[in-house]
């Protein structure tokens, strides 16, 4: 009954949600711990009641990409919006990968980057840096110039090590690869640089940011792509038209109002996680990571199941 399914496909295990309600404290999902505030919520679904649900969006907000661009110092027309930015790094993969085509990326790493490439027949190429271990720069150097990947990733803070990468180290890349660096910032705002920066001298390098976490949306998924102008043109040909729906439209733009008291959360989270850090480490027998993210990476002795 499944032999009209790719093979690439069927030999898939597919990707498991971890449970949402089992349990008191949640942490598996890096997401915000502080809910969006009541009276935001009131506003706007006040403003939905009265928007035309029989209505199409108007395709890719002209307001939010202005706001986002303003925000980041960039054109309208560098970014492209996403009903999450795993949403769009779908799209990416549709834009880019061919069959046999390389993706370069250091593991533990998050988990889709080798989902979607096996669905898309590319090929991952995996170079490990263990937890607490130094970014493999040269292992890496190595890779681009034998195997000319298609796309290089860094995700930066990583999922789940926490691990931040320098700029210096970024640039190496961007200039070492003939294909694009795609960098996942979705922890960005809780690391004290944004690779936006970089895009003014490298056009190879496509940054995707998320209102997942530091902006508590995971729920309503909103998530944008900055890069070189000509590659959003092209990827904006792939994209699925109407993917940011009214509702997640107007919670995004008036959440880029809140933007102080965003950072204030951000701020008061980065205080804990050194706090936390420093009280983990006193703990004989776990092992904690550094972190640039708003979570911790914590290794316990194998009898020890952290998680439960
Ligand atoms: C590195 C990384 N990128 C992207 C995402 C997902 O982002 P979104 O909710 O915008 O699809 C996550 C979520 O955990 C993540 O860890």
């Amino acid at each position: 009954m499944t032999s009209f399914i790719k093979p690439s496909v069927l030999k898939l295990a597919g990707y498991a949600s971890p449970p949402q309600k089992e349990f008191r404290v949640k942490l598996n999902q890096n997401e915000s711990p502080f809910d969006v505030p009541q009276f935001l919520k009131d506003e706007v679904a006040e403003t939905i009641k009265t928007a035309p649900w029989n209505r199409y969006p108007v395709n890719e907000s002209p307001e939010l990409l202005q706001k986002l661009a303003a925000w980041h110092g960039v054109k309208s027309q560098q970014i492209l919006l996403g009903n999450g930015s795993n949403q769009l790094f779908q799209t990416l993969l549709t834009a880019t990968l061919e069959p046999g085509d390389k993706v370069l990326y250091t593991t533990p790493t998050f988990s889709l980057y080798h989902l979607y490439t096996d669905i898309y027949d590319g090929k991952p190429v995996e170079i490990p840096q263990p937890p607490g271990e130094d970014y493999p720069l040269e292992r890496f150097q190595k890779a681009i110039a034998s195997l000319n990947p298609k796309l290089t990733i860094i995700c930066s803070p990583n999922n789940p090590t926490g691990f931040e990468l320098q700029r210096e180290t970024v640039e190496q890349i961007c200039r070492a690869t003939q294909g694009l660096v795609f960098f996942d910032e979705a922890y960005g705002e809780f690391s004290d640089w944004s690779a936006v920066s970089l895009l003014a001298k490298h056009d190879n390098i496509l940054i995707s940011r998320t209102f997942s976490k530091a902006f508590s949306m995971a729920g309503l998924r909103f998530g944008y792509f900055i890069g070189n102008e000509k590659v959003i043109r092209e990827l904006r040909k792939v994209n699925l038209p109407y993917n940011v729906n009214i509702f997640t439209e107007m919670a995004a733009l008036r959440l880029l109002q809140e933007r102080r008291a965003m950072q204030q959360q951000v701020d008061y989270l980065k205080v804990e996680r050194r706090r936390l850090y420093a009280e983990l480490k006193k703990i004989r027998g776990i092992e904690v990571f550094a972190s640039a993210a708003n979570f911790l990476l914590v290794k316990g002795p194998d009898e020890l199941d952290l998680f439960r």
